[in-house]
């Protein structure tokens, strides 16, 4: 069978690892991809956005399974292109995609069915949402409703952040038309956790829960970012917890896109946050996070384009009944021990950042270490940085520590100039390291 894999980020080349090793695939190949890309499936110099361009190369090439990486052709409607029985496709609908290409629309669908999540107001005009932030009190939390790479969310401790992030998006459009309404939540405490799930719109399977890292500094501090270094599993997702998640959030989502008339197939990922009375949901995304997905893969215990087919060809059901499997027993398709992400990213990242540093001391892949790439490039055979998030670097170990121990020692021999890290992941469960 003949894959091809959209998108360029750690994520895909994540993707396309593993799904380098499932037996169905003849041929892989990765749209645009990046410098470690090569090393698992050849090249297709399309861009992940040229929706035409690909539609054009699945046809020609006769592709039998399409992966979608990244939200932006997902939201675009690269699904929705394809004749009906031509190639199978992994990710959801364009009119699936706005739990995350429109946060109005996920929060409505969530208090339309009673789906926890924090209380929120959506305005279309500045000068209205200053005057909430007024009467509502702060903290709180502006967020653009449209799409800005994990970069639109502001948590504001006083009414002067808040404007300012009002105006940010509103006034001064930093994420262009992402920024036309603007919504405002109140402020949720909690651990963390990112739940992702594998669904063909009806039956789903909890992949090994996992948590990133988001703000750029130790300590979360500092500015989001599209996220710095993940582990999984996450303990603080007990089995008690998987299954309350399951019932309170999946379960009654994936119903109500079925209702609203946009069933979802793909991968759904809840951002969740786990407050005192409950698990909420901060936002969904259409598609494998970034990076959880380099944490996850190499956990997962089965094959990855087995799992696509039954959601692309509508049997998921069938299989898990085939091996009874449940919906969230993640540990049966899951690796013991933990896996964990390390991003190495350009200085200056999320803001301003030079490109075009050479990468020297990429370590072997071993089966307890494997480098993802992300921003890289070949330049006359050498390795350059060409982008904010530059190599994910994943240990695999017994324990959390253990797994951590090999990341953090894999990515002290990476060198690159203006090479940044964050030096505390895990750090809410192990400690400082
Ligand atoms: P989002 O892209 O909506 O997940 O937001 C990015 C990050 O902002 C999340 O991972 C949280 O760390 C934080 N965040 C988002 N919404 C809230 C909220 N309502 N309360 C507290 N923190 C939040
Ligand atoms: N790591 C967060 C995301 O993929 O949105």
């Amino acid at each position: 069978m003949k894959v091809l894999v959209i998108g360029s980020g750690g994520r895909e080349h994540a993707l396309a690892w593993k799904i380098r090793q499932s037996d169905h695939v003849t041929w892989l190949g990765i749209a645009p991809g990046n410098g470690g890309t090569s090393s698992v499936g050849e090249t297709v110099n399309i861009q992940a956005n040229d929706i035409e361009g690909i539609r054009k190369y699945v046809e020609e090439n006769s592709i039998n399974l399409l992966v979608i990486g990244p939200e932006d052709p997902l939201a675009n409607g690269l699904s929705d292109v394809f004749d009906p029985g031509t190639v199978f496709v992994f990710g959801p609908s364009a009119a699936a995609a706005q739990i995350e290409s429109d946060k109005r629309f996920a929060k409505d669908l969530m208090a339309a069915h009673n789906i926890p999540t924090a209380e929120y107001r959506v305005f279309n005009d500045p000068a209205s949402a200053k005057s909430f932030v007024r009467e509502h009190g702060v903290p709180l939390v502006v967020k653009a409703c449209g799409l800005a790479a994990g970069k639109g969310v502001f948590i504001c401790g006083n009414e002067s952040e808040a404007d300012e992030a009002i105006d940010t998006i509103m006034i001064n459009r930093k994420f262009g038309d992402s920024g036309n309404e603007v919504l405002i939540e109140d402020c949720l405490e909690g651990p963390e956790v990112s739940l992702q799930v594998i669904t063909d719109g009806e039956n789903y399977i909890t992949l090994p829960p996992s948590q990133d890292h988001k703000r750029i500094g130790e300590g979360d501090t500092g500015p989001n970012t599209g996220g710095m270094g993940a582990y999984s599993p996450a303990p603080v997702m007990d089995d008690d917890m998987v299954e309350r998640c399951g019932r309170e959030i999946i379960e009654p989502t994936l119903r109500a896109m079925r209702e609203a008339g946009t069933p979802y197939k793909g991968l759904l990922y809840a951002g969740l946050m786990i407050c005192e009375d409950g698990p909420r949901v901060l936002e969904f995304n259409c598609r494998f996070g970034d990076p959880e997905t380099q944490a996850v893969l190499p956990l997962l215990a089965v094959d990855l384009v087995d799992l696509m087919l039954a959601v692309a060809t509508g049997k998921l059901g069938v299989m898990m009944d085939a091996i009874k499997l449940d919906s969230n027993d993640w540990k049966r398709i899951s690796r013991t021990g933990f896996s964990t992400s390390i991003i190495l990213a350009s200085e200056g990242y999320p803001g301003s950042y030079q490109k075009g540093k050479e990468i020297t001391g990429i370590p072997s892949e071993r089966e307890d270490l494997i480098v993802f790439h992300a921003g890289t490039k070949w330049d006359s055979g050498s390795l350059l940085t060409s982008g904010g998030r530059v190599l994910a670097v994943n240990g695999l170990g017994n324990t959390l520590k253990d797994a951590l121990n090999k990341s953090y020692e894999a990515a002290n021999s990476v060198e690159f100039e203006g090479k940044y890290l964050r030096r505390d992941i895990g750090w809410r469960v192990v400690g400082d390291n």
